[in-house]
């Protein structure tokens, strides 16, 4: 991608902005959000995840959301959301053939998202599974999801540390990564879970990961191999965004309104801050002389819209 594109970015407030609410927010709230948050410029809206309503209660009306929003999805929005095995993406690809029959829509939902980290400590929180067994139970997640056209999407969160199992090498990220990448997943998001990073701590997983794509900087959808998913619990994202623009990284997450955070990274009295904001993020962009999509009124409108949804 040259330099000049506009950095990419995916607003992942309606997902990880609301999984770890406690207020029980109501699906046409959640839909309204998307809608505001589609209008501001983004590239992507992370709508929600098909996961086991057992473990994230406040999604558990994924397929209800899509619904609402199906009527008003810009054609140059992709809409994603995450799925943890076969039967999160079965329910993606219902929610598309719902779409297509009600609305003619060729595809709703564009690419789901898999999600795995770099430290069996929080993948075992998080998804009952060792990496390993995670990474099995993508193989046909990740097959299905193409043979129905969806791009895939690789989440590996604990990039830096887990709240788990302490700092975690660079190398066990592009492990992590190589794997991935064997499975022909479209885009990797490396995910900074708990705002760990820092500059210094940040750089060496980027090259890492640099090295790991081995020059495929864009995938075939002409879209960015990797992607950067920041929290800022200890205020260095927007130092990290500055760094990772310097090393070449051309795609964000943030979140409108600055909402987020994994309710499994969380450990007692200490609750994980949320996502970078948008408005951060996209002054990050501007101050390093690039540009992004974004629209300033619209952003205002749907982060006050996001603020005000967890009071
Ligand atoms: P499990 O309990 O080991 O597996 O959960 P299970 O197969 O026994 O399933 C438990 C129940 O859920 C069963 O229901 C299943 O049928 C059902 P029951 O028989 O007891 O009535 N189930 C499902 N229901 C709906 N959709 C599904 C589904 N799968 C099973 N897809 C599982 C394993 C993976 C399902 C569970 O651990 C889970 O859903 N985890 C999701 C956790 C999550 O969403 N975490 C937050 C997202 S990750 C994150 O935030 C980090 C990120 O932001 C990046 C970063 O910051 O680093 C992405
Ligand atoms: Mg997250």
């Amino acid at each position: 991608m040259s330099a000049n594109n506009p950095i990419r970015i995916t607003d992942v407030s309606p997902r990880d902005g609301l999984q770890a609410e406690s207020a029980i927010i109501e699906t046409a709230t959640k839909a309204k959000l998307a809608m505001l948050v589609q209008q501001t410029g983004v590239a992507e809206v992370e709508v929600s995840s098909f996961v086991s309503p057992k473990w994230i209660p406040q999604l558990g009306d994924a397929a209800a959301v899509f619904d609402l929003l199906a009527p008003t999805k810009p054609e140059d929005v992709i809409y994603s959301a995450l799925v943890p095995n076969e039967r999160g993406l079965d329910a993606a690809i219902v929610v598309n053939q719902k779409a297509r029959q009600d609305h003619g829509i060729e595809r709703l939902i564009d690419k789901v998202s898999v999600f795995t980290a770099a430290s069996e400590g929080f993948s075992l929180k998080n998804t009952n599974a060792t990496i390993e067994e995670t990474l099995a139970r993508f193989e046909p997640v990740v097959a299905k999801a193409h043979e129905h056209g969806l791009m895939v999407r690789g989440y590996v969160s604990c990039i830096v540390q887990c709240p788990f199992d302490g700092v975690i090498n660079p190398e066990s990220v592009g492990d992590v990564m190589t794997r991935l990448l064997a499975m022909e997943i479209d885009e990797i998001d490396l995910g900074d879970t708990i705002g760990a990073a820092t500059p210094e701590t940040l750089e060496p997983v980027v090259m890492e990961a640099i090295d790991r794509l081995d020059g495929e900087s864009t995938n075939s959808f002409g879209d960015p191999t990797l992607t950067l998913h920041l929290h800022d619990t200890f205020g260095h994202a927007v130092e990290c965004v500055q760094l990772a623009l310097e090393l070449g990284v051309r795609s964000f997450d943030s979140a409108a309104g600055g909402l987020g955070g994994c309710p499994y990274a969380s450990t007692d009295g200490n609750r994980v801050a949320g996502n970078i904001s948008t408005p951060a993020l996209v002054q990050a962009i501007r101050d390093a002389g690039l540009t992004t999509n974004i629209d300033d009124d619209a952003l205002i409108k749907a982060s006050k819209f996001a603020a005000g949804l967890i009071g």
